[in-house]
């Protein structure tokens, strides 16, 4: 594959973003298809990201598909596949209330992008693992970020830190740079 360009279909701008920086370390740029979310109910993510890549039209562009879910050590992986229905119906909130009065606070973020061009499809897969913090810190980001702090970190949440610190060691950016390099080598 010899373009230096790739489309990312998702609804959600902060996936764009923080893909589109992790890309242009490889001198690939990032283009955005706007789409609903399109998602079948599986237990496995990586599933998930190939069945999405599915339901895209062929205009013969390549693209690409990232499915994130977010698992807690203590309920044996849940939210997982389901972190986005957990996320409208309880909130973080919620998600802190679950929490209370738990020790084993360990947590994991694990991302799976779908590559398709022509032919071929690929997955790529990065993790970051943290804990659950005790409340709510930080507005950067989206989804769960106020209430994960990182291992590789200084304590504080997703939710508290710049892009550039978030793509440092986020779940999405591994994903994003195993598929950039993988992109690099096939030039
Ligand atoms: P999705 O299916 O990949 O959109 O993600 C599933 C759920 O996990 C959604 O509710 C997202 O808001 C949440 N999520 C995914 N990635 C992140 C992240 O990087 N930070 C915070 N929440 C995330």
């Amino acid at each position: 594959m010899k373009e230096n360009k790739i489309w990312l279909a998702t609804g959600n701008s902060h996936k764009v973003k923080e893909a589109r920086e992790v890309l242009a370390e490889y001198g690939i740029e990032l283009g955005h298809i706007e789409v609903d979310r399109i998602e079948i109910q599986s237990d496995d993510p990586g599933e998930i990201a190939v069945y999405s890549l599915t339901q895209l039209p062929d205009d013969g562009r390549p693209v690409a598909i990232e499915d994130a879910g977010f698992f807690i050590d203590h309920y044996g992986g849940f939210p997982g596949p389901y972190s986005s229905y957990a996320l409208d119906k309880l909130d973080n909130p919620g998600m802190l209330k679950l929490m209370e009065g738990v020790e084993e606070r360990g947590a994991a973020y694990h991302s799976y992008v779908g590559f398709r061009f022509g032919e071929e499809v690929h997955v790529f897969q990065g993790t970051v693992r943290g804990e659950i913090a005790d409340g709510m810190r930080g507005t950067n980001g989206f989804g769960y970020d106020p209430i994960f702090v990182p291992e590789e970190g200084d304590g504080r949440t997703f939710g508290e830190m710049t892009d550039d610190e978030k793509n440092a060691i986020s779940h999405r950016a591994r994903a994003f740079r195993a598929l950039g390099e993988w992109l690099q080598a096939q030039k």
